[in-house]
């Protein structure tokens, strides 16, 4: 067979954004750009690239590029060839990925905001021009997640997913279990080192988690995005006290983002969950970010590395360009499709509602020290049919006026952990609110 002919002619890349992933874009392309041409067939090359602030301090050179304060000129140059949009939010990123779609031309994005809210949009723009939209640095920095789900995960169903997808809020969480730090500290540490959401109440909140969860369940299920049907709960109650008592029951506290297949359609839920210690999801640690899938042929897969960070979300952008290159040629109908299935197969699977969860819990219940309190207490988890799995009951410290009671239940649907707690909350002997977290066993991973 002889070989094909090879086009060596570079590929032009627009470069969108020059802040933390365009500089570690630029600086990867530089120094593995031999390698990386080898891979893609054709070399690789930014040749406009657009910057908020062109005198802002940066991680790369600019050396053979143009740059200008316009984002929409680096789009609309004829010569570039593939669109590459860094800057993030809805606004104008949107606008800008339109355009480059309806002049055809490929993007790579790591805009996890706009994939979630306007995927499905994006997607129907791209199949009419031809074009196309990657997101691999979207979900999870440099782990290769969406590719392992859409292609190498292709001959499962998945019946479910769980991760830990916001390198921020591990940061922290870390931060505070092993070195009991400020809340405020880490994440202006987190700001600094550049992992953080510019808004980074979104790390926090669970949003940014959601928004990712969103396009792991879509991709997962081949089903609509539905960032709006995802349940979001954020870090910001969880308390040290808390983070102690788990360990004591042999647990951890991580922020996960969960996607579960069942019968009457799809959990999409992002909370504080305890997982038992001896998973390695619960060994994840700092800003690493790990995503445990389940397929039934397969059974239990895991993906970790970094989940944040110049280069690491570089690594993700770089390989989605590879990809591109590799498909430019390619007959439309042939490529991987965006959610996995091919859109005419993407099916519209609804979300059930948070109250109709089943999970086991963890409780903290902050009681005077009278007789009787915890035989009500019991007694009204009894009558929801909520059943204790493990128990403690803490001393009263000199400086406090209540005792806490600490426990984790069996599985119990969320609608009559809601009521038990209500009621708990009603006893005269009960002071504050019940803390509450949801526990996932993730058994068999
Ligand atoms: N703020 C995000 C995180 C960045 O901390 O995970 C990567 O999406």
């Amino acid at each position: 067979m002889t070989a094909q002919p090879q086009n060596n002619t570079p590929v032009r890349i627009g470069l969108l954004g020059l802040g933390t992933v365009g500089g570690g874009v630029v600086n990867v392309l530089n120094r593995n750009g031999a390698e990386i041409a080898r891979r893609a067939g054709r070399p690789i090359e930014v040749i406009h690239a657009s910057a908020r602030n062109l005198d802002a301090p940066r991680i790369c050179p600019l050396e053979g590029m143009m740059v200008t304060t316009n984002p929409m000129e680096v789009v609309e140059n004829p010569d570039v060839d593939v669109v590459v949009e860094l800057i993030g939010g809805i606004k104008p990123a949107g606008d800008l990925i339109k355009r480059a779609l309806e002049l055809g031309k490929p993007v790579v994005t790591a805009n996890k905001a706009l994939i979630a809210h306007d995927g499905m949009a994006l997607f129907e723009t791209a199949q009419k021009y031809n074009a196309t939209v990657a997101f691999e640095a979207a979900v999870a920095g440099g782990i290769p997640i969406i590719k392992a789900i859409r292609e190498g995960l292709a001959g499962n169903r998945i019946e479910w997913l769980a991760g830990i997808i916001n390198g921020t809020g591990n940061y922290i969480l870390t931060a505070m279990r092993d070195d009991g730090r400020a809340f405020a500290e880490v994440l202006a540490e987190a700001q600094y080192l550049g992992y953080a959401e510019a808004d980074p109440t979104f790390d926090v909140e669970g949003v940014d988690a959601a928004h990712k969860l969103t396009i792991l369940a879509a991709t997962a299920f081949g089903m609509p995005l539905k960032f709006d049907d995802v349940y979001t709960e954020g870090i910001g109650d969880i308390e040290i006290a808390d983070v102690n008592y788990a360990r004591e029951f042999g647990y951890q506290i991580k922020h996960l983002g969960i996607a579960r297949r069942r019968d009457d359609g799809i959990e999409l839920r992002v909370h504080p969950t305890l997982i038992p210690e001896k998973r390695l999801l619960a060994n994840v640690d700092g800003v690493q970010n790990a995503i445990l899938v389940w397929g039934d042929a397969v059974g239990p897969t895991m993906y970790y590395g970094a989940g944040a960070g110049a280069e690491p979300t570089a690594s993700a952008v770089i390989a989605d360009l590879v990809d591109v290159v590799r498909t430019m040629t390619a007959d439309p109908m042939h490529r991987v499709p965006h959610l996995a299935v091919v859109p005419d197969e993407v099916a519209d699977l609804p979300v059930v509602p948070i109250e109709s969860i089943d999970t086991a819990y963890y409780l903290r219940i902050a009681v005077l020290d009278r007789p009787g309190v915890l035989a009500r207490i019991a007694k009204i988890l009894a009558d929801n049919d909520i059943s204790i799995e493990a128990m403690m009951q803490k001393e009263m410290t000199e400086d406090e006026r209540t005792l806490p009671i600490v426990m984790l239940t069996h599985k119990v649907r969320e609608r009559a952990m809601n009521r038990a707690i209500a009621n708990i909350e009603a006893l005269d002997t009960v002071r504050g609110s019940v803390v509450r977290m949801r526990v996932e066993t993730l058994k068999g991973a």
